[in-house]
């Protein structure tokens, strides 16, 4: 009886401390973080299951993936705003709340107290540890899934690397390679030389109509501002200097530089929480969130037609490489960045809303377009050739899971395909699509 009654105790303990980590389903403020949510919080660590009989007599071929580099430091302006602004605003809600509340715990102001920015302007946009984590993990999970393609034996006939010309793609490319043949292989693995604008990863810089009819265009970001100077908007600046007992001392850039250290501090930090997510709620961090979807859905995805036209320069090289009859290189990887990514999902007609996002659409959160999900860091898209008995097919993986495309099927004849995007690869005249009119 005594020990049946111990075992019900120990379940019991069990559970809840499963429970507790059992994320699964639950809304989380770490799934809100926008383009700096590490990969960790979005990555398919499980097999990858194509639902399809025809799997079976087919092989994987060759892999085509392009990846955003991983978790990195922010910009020189964003760290100069961390070592000034921050301390100012850390001091004012330590005076204003010297016991602790409802919303700041001891253990939030402990933190607040000892919180320090480390960086300083010299290390803007280097790829951090996790980073260099997401990449050599990637690597070692796909490897894992397609070994016959994904060899551990470094050949520079089997692979073809490339980075753009920055460090923390270099880095991610360096950490990715590490991944797949360890890392003291690394050094003899041949990268070809970056070049400034490369027009293949990034092709958006050598666009000058999107330059200037959308990133450089006020009007692009309309719905943004429209939401920021919503009723919304002001309720959560409201609450938030409330929640902190201030006033009004903190305004909208206060409360964006809050919210991006918040998810710097979770992407750099697996097991410590920072003091700066512990302001935010629920409802806050899914507003800002939310802004965050109209800036990228008008500048790098369905927003304007240009934007995602322009991304027929990486199909095309994709399915030139699976065209050729050479047999290598086995895989092709490019290292590149968040628009690249952004403007390739558009053109493949993934996560595509029925209507275009709007600030109005804010609350029911059903949209697609979510860019803590489809946009973190380490993002990446895996195209996958298969070579069947008779034919080829072909895969989209997105974060490492298996993507529908717009013609209903997960594993598709590359025929098909190929008439899927057709316009994409017959009409892929970038300089007319980019020309200004
Ligand atoms: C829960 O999380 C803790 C700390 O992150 C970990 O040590 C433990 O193994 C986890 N438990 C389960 C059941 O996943
Ligand atoms: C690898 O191949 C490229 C051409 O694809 C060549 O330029 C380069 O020198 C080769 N590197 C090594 C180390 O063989
Ligand atoms: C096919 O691939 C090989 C090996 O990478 C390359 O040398 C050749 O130029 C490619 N052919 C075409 C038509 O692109």
């Amino acid at each position: 009886m005594m020990y049946s009654f111990k075992l019900a105790i120990i379940f019991i303990l069990i559970t809840v401390a499963y429970s507790e980590n059992c994320t699964d389903g639950k809304d989380i403020l770490e799934h809100h973080l926008s383009t700096k949510t590490p990969y960790r919080l979005v990555a398919n660590k499980e097999d990858i299951e194509i639902k399809n009989e025809a799997i079976k007599g087919c092989l994987p071929h060759k892999i085509w993936m392009v990846i955003r580099h991983g978790t990195r430091n922010p910009s020189a302006a964003f760290i100069e705003k961390m070592n000034d602004r921050l301390p100012e605003i850390r001091t004012l809600i330590l005076e204003n709340n010297p016991e602790p509340t409802e919303f700041l715990r001891q253990s939030d102001l402990y933190a607040f107290e000892k919180w320090k920015s480390k960086l300083q302007t010299t290390d803007e946009k280097k790829l951090t540890h996790e980073g260099e984590d997401e990449m050599l993990e990637l690597a070692e999970r796909m490897q894992a899934r397609f070994p016959n393609i994904l060899r551990p034996v470094y050949s520079n006939t089997s692979y073809y690397f490339k980075y753009t010309a920055t460090h923390r793609t270099k880095a991610s490319a360096k950490f990715f390679a590490s991944g797949l043949f360890g890392r003291h292989i690394v050094k003899d693995v041949w990268f070809p030389k970056p070049v400034k604008n490369d027009p293949t990863l990034r092709f958006y810089k050598l666009c000058p109509r999107w330059q200037s009819e959308v990133k450089n265009n006020p009007d692009t970001f309309f719905e943004r501002k429209k939401f920021e100077e919503s009723d919304h908007m002001l309720t959560i600046i409201n609450s938030v200097n409330n929640a902190l007992n201030l006033d009004d001392e903190l305004d909208l850039d206060d409360i964006y530089l809050m919210y991006l250290t918040c998810a710097f501090e979770t992407a750099w930090n697996k097991k410590t929480k920072s003091p700066w997510c512990s302001v935010f709620s629920m409802e806050t961090v899914r507003g800002l969130e939310f802004a965050e979807d109209l800036k990228y859905y008008y500048r790098d995805g369905y927003g304007y037609e240009v934007t995602y036209k322009q991304a027929c320069k990486m199909l095309s090289d994709v399915i030139s490489y699976f065209e050729n009859k050479s047999e290598y290189p086995k895989a092709i990887a490019y290292f590149t960045h968040s628009g690249t990514l952004l403007k390739l999902l558009a053109h493949l007609g993934l996560y595509k809303d029925d209507e275009h996002l709007k600030h109005t659409h804010y609350g029911s959160n059903s949209h697609k377009w979510r860019v803590s999900k489809i946009d973190a860091f380490g993002s990446n898209i895996a195209l996958v050739l298969y070579k069947c008995q008779s034919k080829y097919k072909v895969t989209v993986l997105h974060q490492e899971n298996v993507m529908k495309l717009p013609n209903g099927e997960e594993f598709t004849d590359f025929s098909k395909f190929k008439k899927l995007y057709k316009d994409s690869v017959n009409e892929c005249l970038f300089d007319e699509i980019c020309s200004v009119q």
